[in-house]
C-alpha cells in the first residue's frame, strides 16, 4: 500500500482517444472526491498525429515517467499517413512499445454483457445472448508470436519478392502468461455461467502449427499444478463459432498473441461492441491498461463515441493496482465505479450511437459521475 498515492501516467494518443480519455479522467475524479485521492494523473502527449507534427511519437518526460509510473492509461493510437520511416504504424511506442519494453507479457481482456447492453449484428439492434451467459476473460500472450520484429522483405519491388514474418514461441513467454490464466481462474469468483465448472480453455491450432503444440504442452504442464481448474481444449477456427454459438461455456480462455488478438475482437460482439471492450496489459510490476477499440480517425472530434470501454479499463486498473499493492481502497474503488457502471447500463440511460442511442461522449461521462456521486461510498 502506498499511503502517498499511485502515480498513473495518461496517454490520451490519436483520434477519438483524447475524448474517451478526458470523460476517463472525470469519472475517477468523481471516484476521488471527499477524500485525499489515492491516485495522481498526469498526462503527456504522444501518438500519431503527434508524431506527424513533431516527428517524435512521445517525449523523453513521457517515455520516462511511462517506466515509472504505478499504472499507465492509454487512450487509443493510430493515425492516417503516420506512418515511420520503416513503415511502422507511429504512436506503436505507446502500446506495441511499452508492451515490448515494460515486458507486459499478458494482455487480459475481459468480456461480460451487462444488463442493458445491446448487440449489433447485421445492422439491427437486438438480444442474442442472456447476459448471464457471457462472463468470460480472454488472456491473451503479449510479448511475442507474429509480433515479434523477427521479419523482413527480400528482393523488393522484383517479381520474386517475398514478405516473412516469423513465428516466435518460447518456453518462458508461454509459461508466464498460461500460469497467468490459471491463477486468474482460480481467483475468479465464478467459474463458466453454462455450469460453475472453473476451466480455463486453451485456444491453439495445434493440429498444426509446431508453435502451438508447444503452447499447448506447456499448458498441460503448467495445469497439472491446478487440478481444481479443468483444462478444456479448441483449436481456434472451431473456437471461433463456438464461442458465438454457447459463450456460457467459457470462464477463463487463454489464446497466443495473434489469435487472442482475433478472438478478443470477435468476443467484443458478444459484450455490446468494442465500445465496452477493455484491456490490461500485465507485468511482473508494471501494467498498462487501454480501451480495446483504437482511435476511429471518422469519429475524431465529434463526441461520438463510446467511453465505456475507457471506464471499463480504469476498473481495471483500480482493481490491478488494488491487488498488487494489497490495498483494498483500491479494490473498493474497482466495485464502486463497476456498480455506477452497471447501474447506468441496467436503466439504459447511456446509450451512444453505437447502442443506437443519441448521447454524447460527454453526456455518457456525466451520467456515470452522477451515479458515482450518488452511489454508496
Ligand atoms: C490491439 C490492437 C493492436 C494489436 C494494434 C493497434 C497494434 O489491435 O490491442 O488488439 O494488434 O495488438
Ligand atoms: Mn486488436
Amino acid at each position: 500500500m502506498k499511503d502517498a498515492g499511485y502515480e498513473v501516467a495518461v496517454f490520451a494518443g490519436d483520434g477519438t482517444g483524447p475524448e474517451v480519455i478526458r470523460e476517463g479522467l472525470r469519472v475517477l475524479e468523481a471516484l476521488g472526491e471527499g477524500g485525499p485521492s489515492p491516485w495522481h494523473c498526469t498526462e503527456y502527449p504522444g501518438g500519431g498525429e503527434y508524431y506527424l507534427r513533431t516527428g517524435r511519437e512521445w517525449e523523453p518526460a513521457g517515455e520516462a515517467a511511462a517506466h515509472s509510473a504505478d499504472a499507465i492509461l492509454v487512450g487509443a493510437v493510430g493515425w492516417p499517413g503516420a506512418t515511420l520511416p520503416n513503415g511502422d504504424l507511429a504512436g506503436r511506442a505507446l502500446v506495441l512499445g511499452l508492451r515490448e519494453g515494460l515486458d507486459l507479457y499478458a494482455n487480459v481482456r475481459p468480456c461480460k454483457l451487462y444488463p442493458g447492453v445491446r448487440h449489433r449484428i447485421s445492422g439491427e439492434y437486438r438480444e442474442v445472448w442472456a447476459p448471464k451467459n457471457v462472463d468470460l476473460v480472454i488472456v491473451r500472450e503479449n510479448t511475442e508470436d507474429l509480433y515479434t520484429p523477427t521479419r523482413g522483405r527480400l528482393r523488393r519491388g522484383g517479381e520474386t519478392e517475398v514478405a516473412i514474418d516469423t513465428r516466435i514461441i518460447t518456453r518462458k513467454g508461454s509459461e508466464r502468461v498460461v500460469r497467468h490464466a490459471f491463477e486468474l481462474a482460480r481467483a475468479r469468483a465464478r467459474g463458466a455461467p453454462e455450469d460453475g465448472v472453473r476451466r480455463l480453455t486453451c485456444v491453439d491450432k495445434s493440429n498444426v502449427m509446431e508453435g502451438c503444440r508447444f503452447f499447448r504442452e506447456t499448458f498441460d504442464r503448467v495445469g497439472a499444478e491446478y487440478p481444481e481448474i479443468e483444462r478444456d481444449y479448441a483449436y481456434v477456427d472451431a473456437f471461433a463459432q463456438w464461442l458465438v454459438r454457447n459463450p456460457e461455456h467459457y470462464n477463463v480462455v487463454v489464446a497466443t498473441n495473434m489469435m487472442g488478438d482475433i478472438i478478443t475482437d470477435l468476443a467484443a460482439v458478444l459484450q455490446g461492441g468494442m465500445g465496452f471492450a477493455s484491456g490490461g496489459n500485465i507485468g511482473t510490476d508494471h501494467a498498462m491498461f487501454e480501451p480495446v477499440h483504437g482511435s476511429a480517425p471518422k469519429y475524431a472530434g465529434k463526441n461520438q463515441v463510446n467511453p465505456f470501454a475507457t471506464f471499463f479499463a480504469i476498473e481495471q486498473m483500480l482493481r490491478w493496482l488494488g491487488g498488487h499493492h494489497a490495498d483494498a481502497r483500491l479494490v473498493r474503488q474497482a466495485d464502486r465505479l463497476e456498480g455506477a457502471l452497471a447501474r447506468v447500463l441496467a436503466a439504459g440511460q447511456a446509450r451512444t450511437y453505437d447502442q443506437g442511442g443519441t448521447l454524447t461522449t460527454q453526456e455518457a461521462g456525466a451520467c456515470v459521475s452522477a451515479a458515482i456521486r450518488s452511489g454508496s461510498r
